[in-house]
């Protein structure tokens, strides 16, 4: 963005709930910046809904097969059409390829036809990017500037989404009995169909499963951390400590260390409430323990489909797959080394932290 641009974010004192923050109210509702960029996305994402063995490495599988299919999902098949590394593409050089795939699908598409408005076609995919689109191009934000946000949702789908992927299918595949019990409970939400033999998972069956969450609950305590970042809007008083926070400051709320207890360690009250002073489990007992998704107007409008399509993959791979682990291996060369993946701490704030280390496998197509 130019100093224009950055300053037009700025200017915006209306916050991103709703009702607009007091004294704001006269601000057209189109023209709320913060407002519109986060309910566009929050309501359009938040209901989401061989015979031979060969070896891979989790990672790879992970990085490009996963990506590419979270990519076409979102953004449609296009965009990998037009720029096929774009699942290689660092982050920070997405902005031109997103620039001329919006340049193309945006060329002919009937804005007035009835696909314009439908959850999922084919030129912008998902229905968040399209009025993600159609919101910047009538509020007149140049090309690169919605390429660049587009570029963060990208961003934002990839960056946690599979390193928890990673780590899903990593715990299962090294624990054959954690694998068989996943296994078991995975073809309690497939069907069959009974003329065409074809297997299918009923979605809200799979992301219901006990054993998938815990250890999808489990992932996410161990492997996210995020700094959540918020922007004082009025003055906070910290009685605890007799300080006030003043309107405009930035704070940062780390994941690790919340409460006094890192998400690494174990805590046996982590998911124990007390209610008229008698203990109650509870998923979110301490919630400012455990907010992998953030919280308030600002969580993670993604959450939803992060679980659907990461539930999804692993279940595709631990049931249509025999899968057996070869070793742990070091990413940068593939050689082979003993030690087990830990979380990468240069990512420590920024995200979810991906494994440190490879986990090589064999795998075949079950018949
Ligand atoms: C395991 C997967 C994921 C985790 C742990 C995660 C976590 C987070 C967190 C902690 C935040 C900051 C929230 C806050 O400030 O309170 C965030 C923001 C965001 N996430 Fe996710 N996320 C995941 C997947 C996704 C996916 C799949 C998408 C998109 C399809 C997505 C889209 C976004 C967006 C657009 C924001 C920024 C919202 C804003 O600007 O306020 N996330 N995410």
């Amino acid at each position: 963005m130019n100093p224009t641009e950055v300053r037009r974010w700025e200017a915006d004192r209306s916050g991103v709930t709703k009702t607009p923050i007091p004294g704001t109210e006269g601000v057209p509702s189109r023209q709320r910046v913060s407002y519109n960029y986060e309910h566009i996305y929050a309501e359009l994402l938040d209901g989401y809904p061989a015979d031979e063995w060969s070896t891979v490495s989790i990672q790879k599988l992970c990085r490009y097969e996963a990506t590419r299919a979270l990519i076409n999902t979102l953004f449609g098949p296009r965009l990998i059409e037009l720029s096929p590394d774009f699942t290689s593409t660092a982050h920070n050089a997405y902005v031109g390829p997103i620039e001329r795939w919006l340049e193309d699908v945006s060329a002919g598409f009937d804005w007035k036809a009835a696909e314009a408005d439908v959850d999922w076609e084919s030129s912008f995919g998902g229905r968040a990017v399209r009025e993600m689109y159609r919101w910047m191009k009538e509020t007149k934000w140049r090309g690169e500037v919605i390429a660049a946000t587009l570029g963060a949702l990208a961003f934002a789908l990839n960056s946690n989404s599979i390193p928890t992927t990673m780590w899903m299918l990593m715990e299962i595949i090294r624990d054959p009995s954690l694998l068989q019990a996943v296994r078991e409970e995975v073809a309690t939400a497939t069907t069959t169909d009974p003329e065409t033999g074809n297997s299918s998972f009923d979605h809200q069956k799979l992301v219901a499963l006990p054993l998938l969450q815990s250890i999808w609950t489990e992932t996410l305590r161990l492997r996210i951390n995020f700094n959540i970042v918020r922007d004082v809007k009025q003055p906070i008083l910290l009685d605890n400590c007799n300080t006030t926070v003043e309107r405009g400051t930035l704070i940062q709320v780390p994941m690790m260390g919340a409460a006094d207890h890192p998400a690494s360690e174990f805590w046996a009250e982590r998911h124990i409430r007390y209610v008229e002073g008698e203990r109650k489990y509870v998923m979110a007992g301490h919630p400012a323990a455990y907010f992998p998704f953030g919280g308030g107007a600002n969580i993670c409008p993604g959450r939803q489909l992060a679980k659907h399509e990461i539930f999804a993959t692993v279940a595709t791979v631990v049931s249509r797959f025999d899968l057996e682990v070869l070793g742990w291996i070091n990413p940068a060369d593939g050689s082979p080394t003993d030690r087990a993946a830990e979380s990468d701490l240069r990512y420590c704030g920024a995200g979810a932290m991906p494994p440190d280390r490879g986990l090589k496998i064999r795998w075949m197509r079950r018949g």
